[in-house]
């Protein structure tokens, strides 16, 4: 079936690095022959080590997998001091502000700044080795440059966005045992201050005992409350640093960072990821999966609260050399064409977004991208959820006009890095498709048995050999890290890691993604468990029970739509209540959690055991007949009335 498929444009084939898919399949091959002469290549030739490693992988420990051990580096080194010799003057970072404001810091400025911060940590703080730092910024410098200084010293970064409340920063505050926050005073947002050094405040209010300070940046010069002896000027203190720090020297498996992620139960878990292997993969998909060149300005609009940040704002591009964009602010303001508008004016060559802006871009302003020169973009990139196939067009012509490859990238917080998309100057595209495995990933669809699943059904998406950049462990969780990862699927026998997503494969072997298979939520792009959002509604006092599932929408891909069964229903105003439980949302998790739609019933469809049937509020929730049977249900007349209720009286 050979309709429908975008070839690579010549012009991108000839001078990328994988230029047609005999090069890709060549690569593969190589992989399969030999894996770890395959990566010890890489890490070779990718990684300024400071001691050369001596084995490439261990399994004997497995699924605690271990890359390169025996080598040292530092991974702060390996993105910005390494390039002094041949890019001190290159543009490293390109800040754009909210407020239009512009802030370019060069490899060499850049290094300067990173030492001092580093020096700052240590000397200032006590930061050392191992210790965790957790970051809780706006998209400005001092975000990647206090992730980079804590990489130089060694210590454990966790940032945490900021958009989460004051609860969910302490929750994983106290998780990580944190010794230090970084953030500031607060930033811009579609042209007004916002403050995220009060929620630090509420955050610390109990049970942190473990933060000995804060440093907080100024961003905004707005007011703000000052706990003498735990809160710290970062912009005075840094003043009396020495740009002059040598880079701790680590072992490849030391960890670089936590970065706390939904899963389908409980609390959000904290993903560790290593060195060597998470900097190298971040590096290898940065040049092959944007096709980078020298001289490129990258913009990956991601905040460096999530993954995608990591990464993909700071750790991939700097460690390719790139010249990478952080902006503070949002694609809407001042108005639909603020993107457009900046990559005419930094002739930007490579723009990676998640769908939901794509779709919220093309609703806002369909007419805008014609207003600018968008002739400099040869690579787009879309991340985080399907792309729909109107969005994947409007992107492709309206945007690239035609002339970019489209990659669509999937991938995951645990991953570290890409793991199946198009390589723009080899694959055939097939619109909204992930197309195939990045050489080195053995991704396979396989069913229960660990059988590939046929041609056009569904199969869980397993990566079946461990990789450089795979999560190393849950912070403080390791039985959870077997049983969330390696617990449901197997082949030959062994466990292999579950991506927790479902996924087909077609007649020419191309991978689409059909989703989560458990009761994670994709809203905008952002994970969101389950579990997580029903444990803060039932903190409100009139909550007896409720169940959260995922609803298809418009812009966001899925929203959040809540059951909820109240403890009494005499006189309640539901509006009212609605409002209140979305409060509670904001409190406990933030704005990004709160439910697009609350439904009041008077109970939720169990079984006689008691386990809720999530699948038929799915299927309630879409508006889709019922097609599970009921039977089996403590009282199957409950969801004919859930039904109605829903079909009347959605808020
Ligand atoms: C989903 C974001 C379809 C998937 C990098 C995965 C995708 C989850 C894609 C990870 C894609 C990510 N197509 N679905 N291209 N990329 N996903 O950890 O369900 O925030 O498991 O990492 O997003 O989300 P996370």
């Amino acid at each position: 079936m050979l309709q429908n498929i975008y070839q690579p444009h010549e012009e991108h084939s000839k001078d990328a690095r994988i230029k047609n898919m005999e090069e890709y399949h060549a690569l593969m091959n190589e992989a399969n022959t030999d894996y770890e002469g395959f990566w010890a290549k890489y890490a070779n030739e990718k990684i300024d080590w400071f001691k050369p490693f001596d084995k490439v992988l261990d399994e004997s420990n497995a699924p605690f997998y271990r890359w390169f051990d025996g080598g040292k580096l530092n991974v702060a080194h390996q993105c910005v001091d390494r390039h002094l010799d041949s890019r001190k003057n290159k543009a490293a970072i390109i800040f754009e502000g909210d407020n239009g404001d512009q802030r370019i810091l060069t490899y060499r400025e850049l290094a300067y700044e990173v030492n001092k911060t580093a020096n700052m940590f240590k000397n200032q703080f006590d930061i050392k080795k191992g210790d965790r730092v957790v970051l809780y910024m706006p998209m400005i410098p001092e975000a990647a440059i206090s992730m980079l200084a804590c990489a130089k010293i060694g210590a454990i970064h966790s940032v945490v966005f900021g958009g989460f409340s004051a609860e969910a920063l302490k929750d994983r505050i106290i998780d990580a045992e944190a010794k230090l926050v970084v953030t500031s005073d607060g930033a811009f947002r579609k042209g007004s201050p916002y403050m995220l050094k009060p929620v630090v405040d509420d955050a610390l209010k109990s049970g942190c005992e473990c933060v000995k300070a804060v440093c907080v940046v100024e961003r905004n010069g707005e007011d703000i409350h000052w706990e003498d002896g735990r809160d710290y000027s970062y912009n005075e203190l840094i003043k009396n640093e020495s740009p002059v720090c040598d880079a701790e020297p680590m072992d490849s498996e030391d960890p670089l960072f936590l970065l706390y992620t939904s899963g389908s139960t409980g609390k959000p878990k904290g993903v560790q990821h290593s060195s060597a292997g998470y900097i190298l993969w971040a590096q290898m998909t940065m040049e092959w999966v944007f096709d980078l060149k020298e001289n490129d300005t990258y913009w990956c609009t991601a905040d460096v609260g999530w993954i995608t940040g990591h990464t993909y704002i700071v750790y991939g591009p700097l460690a390719a050399g790139a010249t990478t964009i952080m902006f503070e602010g949002v694609p809407t303001f001042p108005d639909a064409g603020r993107c457009w508008k900046m990559v005419e004016e930094y002739q930007v060559n490579q723009f990676y977004t998640a769908p939901t802006a794509i779709r919220l871009l093309h609703k806002m302003g369909a007419d805008e991208p014609k207003k600018y020169n968008l002739s400099s973009l040869r690579t787009l990139g879309t991340v985080g959820e399907p792309i729909d196939p109107a969005a994947w067009k409007w992107y492709y012509d309206e945007i690239g006009n035609g002339k970019c490859a489209i990659v669509d990238t999937y991938w995951q917080t645990e991953t570290g890095g890409h793991m199946i998309s198009p390589l723009p100057g080899a694959t055939p595209i097939k619109p909204a498709c992930a197309t195939f495995p990045l050489p080195g990933i053995m991704a396979e669809i396989i069913d229960e048995n660990g059988e590939p699943t046929p041609i056009g059904e569904k199969g869980f998406m397993c990566i079946t050999k461990p990789w450089p950049s795979m999560i190393r462990d849950i912070w403080n969780d390791s039985d959870r890290f077997v049983k969330s990862y390696f617990g449901d699927c197997k082949k030959d026998g062994k466990p292999v890691y579950f991506t927790g997503d479902g996924a087909m494969i077609d007649e020419d072997g191309y991978i689409t993604i059909t989703g989560r298979t458990d009761d994670v939520i994709n809203v905008s792009g952002h994970r969101m468990g389950t579990a997580e959002v029903e444990a803060a509604v039932k903190k409100h006092a009139s909550v007896a029970a409720v169940a959260v599932v995922g609803k298809p929408h418009e812009i966001k891909g899925e929203g959040i739509f809540a059951y909820v069964v109240l403890k009494t229903d005499d006189n309640v105003a539901i509006e009212a209540l609605a409002k209140e439980i979305n409060n509670v949302i904001k409190q406990e998790i933030g704005a990004i959690a709160v439910c697009d739609d609350i439904v009041f019933v008077p109970d939720l469809p169990k079984t006689r055991s008691g386990k809720i049937m999530r699948r038929i509020l799915r299927s309630i929730a879409k508006g889709e007949e019922i097609t599970q049977d009921t039977s089996t249900l403590e009282d199957p007349s409950i969801v004919k009335t859930i039904e109605s209720i829903v079909n009347s009286c959605t808020i």
